[in-house]
């Protein structure tokens, strides 16, 4: 078995961001573009070392929950300087695998295709055809098409920038030639830094071979320099999500306009409208549909759900045949059982709500436990702070609450307990009984209208 080290670099500073954010930490598809090349590499070796250096430290927080060597460079001399910092004498892994913290949509596909190319003694590199391949390095071969050398744009001559074949930067070398070739190059060139693509004429002098493969789609080795750049790259993704939902089952009203920034699992034949926005980790049962301009994070939804349109909704569960809003907010802790229906300007949190229970318009329910089958009137609220605290409602199975009542959290209402419109509950109400808390109402005899003085 042959042991691999990726090495991602992400030293530069990504100066055309114009952006106090480090260019890696700019965000594709909702997670920092490092931090998805990262999830790549695990899925190749769990041996990554980053060389960093612009504002390293917010990098290296920003990514502090993965186990990584973390390598300073301290100037950014080049990318052979920067690997060279990554590699000591005595590193141990068979191959280095060099990655771009700010190439994000690099898949395992095409990692796993050059790892199967590349023999333990030779070079490997990802390259591709772009019709406009300014700017970057082009792959200069031979009479037999044997790669002999990689030519930075700023070095190249007239003839050799017609090249459309270029270095995509990802590469898959020996360690024990590289140690030799890292400590070999110079930095006489047009941008005086330290290339490492001069090691593939180094490889060509040893007789090492040089071994390339191309990525599917061109689009998995751009690497980002500007915020265009970004959102092409995230108009990219978002069509990938759209395209693999509706192949398994999923209609999209416009696939254009929904936005996965995590991960969304739906069974079949859900249906989504326009302008919905998916973030952490979203499960969506069988037959249920999602209305326009809804945003849902980290929440289960039921089956045969609908979902208004203009709802939030974080941190939920929400049961099979519920109905919700529109304008609807559950907050985290909202747990909904099935046939629940939350309807317009709702808003719930750490709120567990039985069967069959209607919250329609107007209210907010926290802290609160409802039983199955209890009516909430428009305009109740649950009042579960008094300024320092918080404390909870309980209502019983089959309580009705009237319209604009406010419940002073602790509180219980009893099973089948009824409450007059408009009553403020301080205390306990009993089941199956009126309670009300409202003065009388009394029409003043000859009270007259005021009158301008
Ligand atoms: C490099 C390649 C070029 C290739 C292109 C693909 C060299 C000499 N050139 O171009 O052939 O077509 O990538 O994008 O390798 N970095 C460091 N430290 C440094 C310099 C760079 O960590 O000292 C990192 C950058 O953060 C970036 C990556 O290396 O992630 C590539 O650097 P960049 O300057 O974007 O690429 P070029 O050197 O222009
Ligand atoms: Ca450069």
């Amino acid at each position: 078995m042959t042991t691999l080290k990726t090495i991602i670099l992400a030293a530069g500073q990504g100066t055309r961001m114009r952006s106090t954010t480090p260019k890696v930490l700019h965000k594709l598809a909702g997670k920092p573009m490092l931090e998805r090349v990262i999830e790549t590499a695990q899925t190749i070796s769990p041996s990554i070392s980053i060389v960093y250096g612009y504002q390293g430290d917010v990098v290296k927080s920003a990514l502090s929950h993965y186990d990584i060597a973390w390598v300073h460079q301290a100037e950014q001399l080049g990318t052979g300087h920067a690997v060279k910092q990554a590699v000591s004498q005595d590193e141990s892994a068979d191959q280095i695998l060099v990655l771009l913290g700010d190439t994000p949509l690099i898949t395992t596909k095409t990692l796993n295709e050059l790892c199967q190319k590349t023999a333990f003694n030779e070079v490997g590199i990802v390259t591709v055809h772009l019709e406009n391949p300014h700017g970057l390095g082009r792959i200069l071969r031979d009479e037999n098409n044997h790669i002999i050398g990689i030519v930075e744009e700023k070095d190249a001559s007239d003839e050799q920038k017609k090249i459309t074949e270029i270095n995509t930067g990802i590469m898959l070398l020996p360690t024990h030639h590289l140690k030799q070739w890292l400590a070999k190059l110079n930095n006489h060139n047009a941008q005086k830094e330290y290339y490492l693509t001069d090691i593939f004429a180094m490889a060509v002098a040893e007789n090492v071979a040089i071994k390339n493969v191309s990525p599917q789609f061109t689009e998995e080795v751009m690497g980002i320099n500007t915020r265009v750049q970004l959102s092409y790259l995230e108009r990219v993704y978002q069509q990938r999500a759209a395209e693999k939902l509706m192949l398994s089952g999923v209609t999209l009203l416009d696939p254009a306009r929904l936005d996965v920034r995590g991960t969304l699992n739906c069974d079949k034949d859900v249906t989504i409208d326009v302008n919905v926005i998916i973030e952490g980790h979203v499960n969506i049962g069988r037959g249920t549909s999602i209305g326009a301009n809804t945003i849902l994070k980290n929440a289960t939804i039921g089956e045969n759900v609908i979902i208004e349109s203009n709802v939030v909704i974080d941190d939920s569960l929400v049961g099979n045949y519920c109905t919700i809003g529109p304008f609807a907010r559950l907050r985290p802790g909202t747990q909904l059982a099935e046939k629940v229906k939350v309807g317009n300007f709702v808003e719930t949190k750490k709120a567990i709500i039985g069967e069959g229970s209607k919250v329609p318009h107007l209210s907010y329910i926290g802290d609160a436990e409802l039983g199955k089958h209890v009516n909430i009137g428009a305009g109740t609220i649950t009042c579960n702070y008094d300024g320092v605290n918080k404390y909870k409602t309980i209502i019983h199975d089959g309580a009705f609450i009237g319209s604009d009542s406010q419940l002073v959290a602790p509180v219980t209402i009893g099973e089948g307990a009824y409450i007059g419109a408009g009553s403020t509950i301080t205390k306990d109400a009993p089941a199956k009984k009126l309670t009300i808390s409202r003065a009388k109402q009394v029409t003043i005899e000859g009270w007259e209208p005021p009158k301008k003085g």
